[in-house]
């Protein structure tokens, strides 16, 4: 390809509406249009540029050109990831920082957390059986409880306070009016209180075990040796609070995938302890098929060239995760849902990509990935092993268009019992 070619434009002054109505679909289906797996959009009134695929995938993790500084835009921000978190954070700085969320996901941590889902669904499951229950709400109740006592936070206020709270972070992120302001003032107030947590650990008026992430994160010290302010501790303990109630969102729609694939569940019926292969294939293929997270941002380091195109400095980048996930150049027959194709997965960092793509320790990758997958097999295990249930009739269908996406009724469980 000849050299300093212009990447496809789309035309018109600014597509920010386009992509809230198109949703997960909004870079694919430009991806055909353009016959180009690189284009140009405009977002929020800036020029970005739309990459998929799994070649994209690589160039975009490649540190030396995209850097994630004032990458992600400030509403996000202010309720997703909070402000001076390690997703904004490039080369020495982010590798030290994510160093410390990755020394928390040692595999006696990652075992302690499997126990304690299975605790919690237990403990939910011996409250409810018999009854109706909406499988989404209660997932937030067991990863609430799995989260806070698996970082070592103190129970203050009632479960339903800390629920709501958390939730607001993920489920109002990209709302705009007073569910944007809500979710703001959830943060301020939970991160408020932890900062006040780290300030009794430091003191040493709270008391807690030194493997636990609060202590963990408030003595960590940064690449000059010295403490993480209080805020941005406080910030950093919510990016594993957060996320691990934010499982839910998959727990439902692996359970979603339970009444909708029922010919996929025989082979996960294997003994009380399931087959950890099976488990492993049926969860993987929940995280390829069902749509989450839609899209990772960064900028344009510096000028570069790649396959032909001219990459400018600063331009917003956005890399297509659910896109790639159903690339048909990489997955056959993308639309339909075959756990069994992860047994010949090549095992790539750069085409399955939900929890984002590249290494974990130098690149961005979703830090917490490996614990999803722990608690989602041991929650698989559980829903189709350990209990047995019944689906009502109820509306299964999910929008593709709400960030994050769940099924229109939160899937409904009803005649719950322990085998
Ligand atoms: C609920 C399922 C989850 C999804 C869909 C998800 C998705 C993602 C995505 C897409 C990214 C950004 C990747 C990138 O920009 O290249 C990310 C980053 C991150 N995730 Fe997750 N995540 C999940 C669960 C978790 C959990 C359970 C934790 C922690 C316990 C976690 C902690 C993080 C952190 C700290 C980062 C920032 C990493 C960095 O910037 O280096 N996530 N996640």
């Amino acid at each position: 390809m000849a050299n300093n070619q212009e990447i496809p434009q789309e035309k018109g002054l600014d597509h920010t509406i386009a992509l809230l109505r198109e949703g997960y679909d909004f870079i694919h289906k430009r991806k055909d249009k353009y016959n180009s797996r690189v284009f140009q959009t405009r977002i929020l009134g800036e020029k970005a540029n739309c990459l998929i695929g799994e070649k994209e995938a690589e160039l975009f993790y490649d540190n030396s050109k995209f850097s994630r500084e004032n990458a992600a835009p400030s509403r996000i921000q202010k309720t997703l990831f909070g402000q001076g978190g390690v997703q904004g954070l490039d080369g020495d700085e982010h590798h030290h920082r994510k160093a410390l969320f990755m020394s928390v996901m040692t595999r006696a941590m990652l075992d302690e957390i499997k126990e304690l889902t299975e605790v919690e669904w237990n403990r939910a499951i011996t409250r409810n059986q018999t009854d109706e229950l909406i499988v989404y709400n209660e997932a937030k109740h067991v990863l609430t409880n799995v989260a806070m006592r698996w970082v070592g936070i103190p129970k203050q206020g009632t479960e339903d306070e800390w629920v709501d709270e958390l939730s607001d972070l993920f489920e109002d992120a990209s709302a705009v009016g007073p569910k944007h302001w809500k979710a703001r003032a959830s943060r301020t107030k939970i991160e408020e209180w932890l900062q006040q947590l780290v300030l009794d650990v430091r003191s040493g008026k709270l008391l807690i075990d030194q493997d636990r992430p609060l202590y963990q994160f408030s003595y960590h010290r940064d690449l000059n040796n010295q403490l993480l302010a209080p805020e941005i501790v406080a910030v950093e303990l919510l990016n594993l609070l957060r996320p691990i109630v934010a499982i839910s969102v998959y727990v439902d729609f692996t359970v979603l995938a339970l009444a909708q694939f029922p010919q996929k569940v025989d082979i996960l019926r294997q003994g009380d302890e399931g087959d950890d292969k099976q488990l492993q294939y049926f969860i993987q293929e929940v995280r390829r098929f069902y749509p989450f997270f839609p899209f990772t941002v960064a900028r344009v380091r510096n000028d570069f060239d790649w396959n032909g195109y001219k990459f400018e400095q600063g331009t917003l980048t956005l890399l297509d995760l659910y896109g790639t996930n159903h690339d048909p150049d990489i997955w056959e027959q993308p639309e339909q849902f075959r756990p069994e194709r992860f047994e010949n997965w090549n095992g790539s960092p750069f085409n399955f990509i939900p929890q984002g793509g590249g290494e974990f320790d130098i690149g961005h990758r979703c830090a917490g990935e490996w614990l999803t997958i722990d608690i989602l097999k041991v929650t698989l295990n559980y829903f189709v092993n350990k209990i047995s249930f019944e689906f009502p009739e109820q509306d299964f269908t999910y929008s593709m268009n709400d960030i994050p996406s769940l099924p229109e009724s939160k899937v409904i469980i009803k005649n719950i019992r322990k085998k």
